[in-house]
């Protein structure tokens, strides 16, 4: 069948989803931060089969409009601080567009938008204070950025042909460290990459949660007396729960000083590099084998962003270069197979074009951007801080790291979780909670250039009224 698609109907259809856009963008400061899907729109799209003819695109988009853009997971909202995720950059969405109307695989080949990775590739190397040699990848997120950066360190590390053999024979002789803080992605990369949870060591932290490292170096050395053989230590430049950044110059010197692969996880934290005030976690970041760095976290490209780091490129395609006949026969820098196939970098072969979201979102902010935007951010989420501290309902729980703040009321962990679901669906505003020494906690991570103190104010006068309903049997049936 010939496409319906002249190109005066690209061009009207088009302008209907830039008006949805331009909407969506504009009023959702006046909607409600996040409102579930009703159950009989769920239900439709649960029990919906798949069409057996098409639907005009005025009928989809008039569907997307009625029941996919007014139930949003929040994150472009101003006053949404949940977990860790930003609002997109507008470069970012048309890029976007513009990134699935060309439509390559970005597994390789001389065309434009992989000399975009490239110089993408670039500039995050320089960011990370990384040498040129040194080779990266964007992936799908820090998950994905962390097993394969991990995947390099089993390549490297573990004294077998792990290609042919895998890890038979050797069962629970090697070990990997994190703290306590450390993300969950660590553990089911090191769970994925056939090692199992067991050869995970849980490292403590201090009353900061930075990692306790002279606790790891004797961790390392206790392995090494009981015949284990540690691979990779993975340290924080931004926890999740509180944003702690461990003294990743100490933790590069114990991984020096015992030949064990030094990975930071930056996946949040790592743009704060461009902050003076972050210059030794800087250093420390620069001498790390490995890195993963979320631009769609703090650098407010949409999902999904991420990038890998691995200091030794060598390395990096020895790990996963696999290349059958049908792929592609040996190229040249000019041919037609240009440079190196990223897919020779790492698992996927055929690759999306996220490199464009990330080009067009650097360029439009500039590094000079993104930097304000970060340390807008640290300042708001200190000022977060300041208006807990002043709020007799509430208590600090840990000092705010980066634009983390843990919190509290004062009322008892029920009344916490119970306040939180009700703020949560009361649309005003949106936090996630985590534990901190078994503790329940509210945590607010601002990683949103669109959040104000008016924002601020909002949200703790909501949790206050909310507390005090809950503690006055004020509150209603919960919904
Ligand atoms: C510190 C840290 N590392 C890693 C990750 C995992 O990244 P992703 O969710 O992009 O896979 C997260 C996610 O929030 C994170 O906060």
């Amino acid at each position: 069948m010939a496409s319906e698609w002249t190109d005066a109907e690209i061009r009207r259809v088009g302008y209907l989803v830039v008006d949805l856009i331009a909407k969506h963008l504009t009023d959702i400061r006046d909607q409600p931060v996040f409102s579930p899907v009703p159950r009989e729109v769920a239900e439709r799209f649960l029990s919906t089969p798949a069409p057996r003819t098409g639907e005009s695109a005025d009928e989809i988009l008039s569907e997307f409009g009625a029941a996919i853009e007014p139930y949003p997971f929040g994150n472009g909202h101003p006053r949404f601080w949940g977990w860790v995720n930003s609002p997109p950059s507008v470069m970012g969405i048309f890029a976007d567009a513009l990134a699935a109307a060309m439509n390559p695989s970005c597994a390789g080949g001389n065309h434009a938008a992989i000399y975009v990775e490239r110089q993408v590739i670039a500039w995050f190397r320089e960011l990370l204070g990384f040498p040129t040699t040194a080779m990266g990848l964007l992936t799908s997120g820090g998950s994905m950025a962390t097993l394969t950066a991990l995947a390099v360190a089993r390549h490297t590390k573990t004294g077998l042909d792990v290609r042919a053999d895998g890890l038979r024979g050797a069962p629970n002789r090697f070990a990997f460290y994190a703290s306590s803080q450390g993300h969950s992605c660590i553990r089911k990369a090191v769970e994925l990459l056939g090692f199992g949870s067991g050869s995970m060591r849980t490292i403590g932290v201090d009353a900061t949660y930075r990692m306790d490292v002279a606790a790891l170096e004797r961790a390392l050395e206790d392995d090494r007396a009981a015949g284990v053989r540690p691979i990779a230590v993975s340290a924080s430049m931004g926890t999740t729960n509180t944003g702690a950044i461990d003294d990743l110059d100490a933790v590069a010197d114990v991984c020096s000083r015992h030949g064990v692969w030094f990975h930071v996880d930056a996946a949040y934290g790592g743009p704060a590099v461009l902050l003076p005030e972050y210059a030794a976690a800087a250093r420390g970041l620069a001498r790390a084998d490995s890195a993963a760095l979320d631009p769609h976290k703090w650098m407010f490209v949409p999902v999904e962003a991420g990038f890998v780091a691995v200091r030794d490129a060598e390395a990096m395609r020895s790990t996963f270069s696999l290349v059958p006949p049908y792929i592609r026969s040996a190229g040249s820098a000019t041919g037609v197979y240009g440079l190196p196939w990223f897919s020779e970098y790492g698992f996927q072969q055929t690759r999306g074009f996220r490199a464009l979201k990330v080009w067009m979102t650097m360029k439009h902010a500039g590094l000079d951007g993104i930097r304000d935007r970060v340390a807008e951010n640290i300042a708001l989420a200190r000022y977060l801080a300041e208006r807990v501290r002043a709020t007799p309902q509430l208590e600090l729980v840990a000092p705010p790291g980066l634009s983390v703040v843990c919190f509290c009321h004062r009322g008892g962990a029920d009344l916490n979780r119970g306040l939180l679901e009700r703020l949560q669906l009361s649309g005003d505003a949106f936090l996630t909670s985590t534990e901190l020494d078994g503790r329940f906690v509210l945590r607010a991570c601002i990683v949103n250039d669109r959040s104000t103190r008016n924002d601020v104010d909002r949200m703790i006068e909501t949790v206050v009224r909310i507390g005090a309903e809950l503690t006055s049997g004020t509150a209603g049936a919960f919904p």
